[in-house]
């Protein structure tokens, strides 16, 4: 796939230093989470020769499972195979393990990350698996925001950080979007006109591909304008990325924030990475990871080792032993056809709101994830363009069609015309009826 390429000659890379995240980003109940006592002295057990009396790891020898056996398709889901976990493998499956995640998935997805994101080890970076991006969302703000800060977020911007973000007590400025991405032209005037009597924002949150709810992928040029910004203005850019492998727009991709930050040279460490397994592989699972530097990962791994302790070992060995099986180019292949699905899908559902909603709403169809982000042509007026939610409660819902409100992904308290459409499980017909139904209650 043709490539962007960055204009010459490219700056030497500059790594932050970790004193800055220190002092600057993180927060304070950042500072002042200590280590975990036990899970902070694993380190020292695995050391050769130590016998450890640290852990409560519980005797696998009292559980009841012999082994773990799961039938597998191929990448371009042709013949059945089985995964079988058994013996050592098995133990460690049902066992406690590293809150940053089985060491040998970390390093294959720290592989991935230098193919795909094209970022070269020593660059002040690594990763660190967790129980899904959003629990990883979750910690990640807490780690950054402090009551009373504002955060940069993208309006609209994806409803399920609203209530992390209410929680802690921020305020928001929210940054027009458009079909390219995040207007920088507000960003600029958000970030220079600012009020010098409020904390200064040190966070840029974004879902750059296939953006949850509006379903658009930033371009290029915005996302270079995006990280000069974030540099001028000493900002960190929260990249959450669970749709980069489903997009289905046109080539060349652009490229990831923090491949970006490479390409573009200069200063590296300014993105904090969400991925996520959810979307591609399995969403039970709840596996997703971060990438970014160590000062940022290390509290938020600090975090985890008092909550959920780690990320389900079950779920990584299989994942791992899945891609050990599959290797990258058989995950990339696996992920280029579940991202044809979706275009697929995309294409069905466009062609029936083109068939019944044509002038009671308008959309651009996304080019990546599985949503799409209608203005409704409302009838009753609440406020200049009407209200979605009222809406949905009133007229919607009692025809049978369930839609996420746009309001949600406003964290302003804004009343919105626009609707999301999730078209991920609909069958062709479900959907005709669903965008019918809708075409009715309008
Ligand atoms: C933008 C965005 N971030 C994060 C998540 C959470 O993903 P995960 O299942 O990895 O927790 C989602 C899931 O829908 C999402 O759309």
């Amino acid at each position: 796939m043709p490539h962007h390429e960055p204009p010459l000659p490219i700056p030497a890379l500059k790594i932050i230093p970790t004193e800055h995240y220190t002092s600057k980003f993180l927060s304070t109940a950042a500072r002042h989470r200590t280590p975990s006592p036990i899970w902070g002295l694993f380190s020292v057990e695995d050391q050769p020769g130590m016998i450890s009396m640290l852990a409560g790891k519980p005797n696998p020898a009292t559980f009841p499972f012999e082994h773990i056996t799961l039938g597998m398709r191929t990448p371009d889901r042709g013949a059945l195979t089985t995964l079988t976990l058994s013996d050592g493998e098995l133990e460690s499956a049902l066992q406690y393990g590293s809150t940053s995640g089985v060491p040998e998935l970390v390093r294959w997805v720290a592989e991935m990350m230098r193919s795909v994101h094209v970022r070269g080890e020593g660059e002040g970076w690594r990763v660190s698996i967790g129980a899904g991006s959003q629990d990883l969302l979750y910690k990640a703000l807490h780690a950054l925001v402090d009551p009373g800060d504002t955060i940069l977020v993208e309006g609209p911007t994806y409803p399920t950080v609203v209530p992390i973000l209410d929680a802690i007590g921020c305020g928001y400025a929210v940054v027009d979007v458009d079909g390219e991405g995040i207007s920088t032209e507000d960003l600029a005037r958000v970030l220079e006109d600012w009020d010098t009597n409020k904390p200064f924002p040190r966070v840029l949150y974004t879902v750059p591909y296939g953006s949850n709810p509006a379903g658009m992928t930033a371009t290029y040029s915005r996302r270079v304008e995006v990280l000069r910004l974030a540099r001028k203005h000493d900002l960190l850019i929260l990249e959450d990325d669970p749709y980069y492998f489903l997009y289905y727009g046109e080539p060349p991709r652009p490229p990831s924030y923090f491949s970006l930050e490479k390409m573009l040279g200069g200063e590296v460490g300014r993105v904090l990475r969400f991925d996520s397994f959810s979307k591609v592989l399995s969403a039970g699972f709840r596996l997703g990871w971060l990438t970014g530097p160590d000062a940022l990962l290390a509290s938020i791994e600090r975090h985890s080792a008092v909550s959920v302790v780690q990320p389900n070992s079950l779920a990584q060995l299989i994942v791992l032993r899945l891609l050990k099986e599959w290797g990258l180019p058989g995950f990339i292949a696996h992920t280029a056809r579940a991202a044809d699905f979706y275009r697929a899908r995309r294409d069905v559902l466009h062609a029936y709101l083109v068939k019944h909603l044509r002038g009671l709403a308008e959309w651009e169809p996304p080019t990546a994830s599985m949503f799409f982000w209608l203005k409704l042509k409302l009838k009753v007026k609440v406020q200049v363009e009407g209200d979605s939610t009222a809406f949905i409660r009133d007229k919607a819902i009692a025809r049978g069609v369930l839609l996420l409100p746009g309001a949600t992904a406003f964290p302003d308290g804004r009343t919105t015309a626009r609707v999301r459409l999730s078209f991920s499980l609909l069958s062709d017909e479900e959907m005709e009826e669903a965008v019918r139904r809708i075409a009715v209650a309008l």
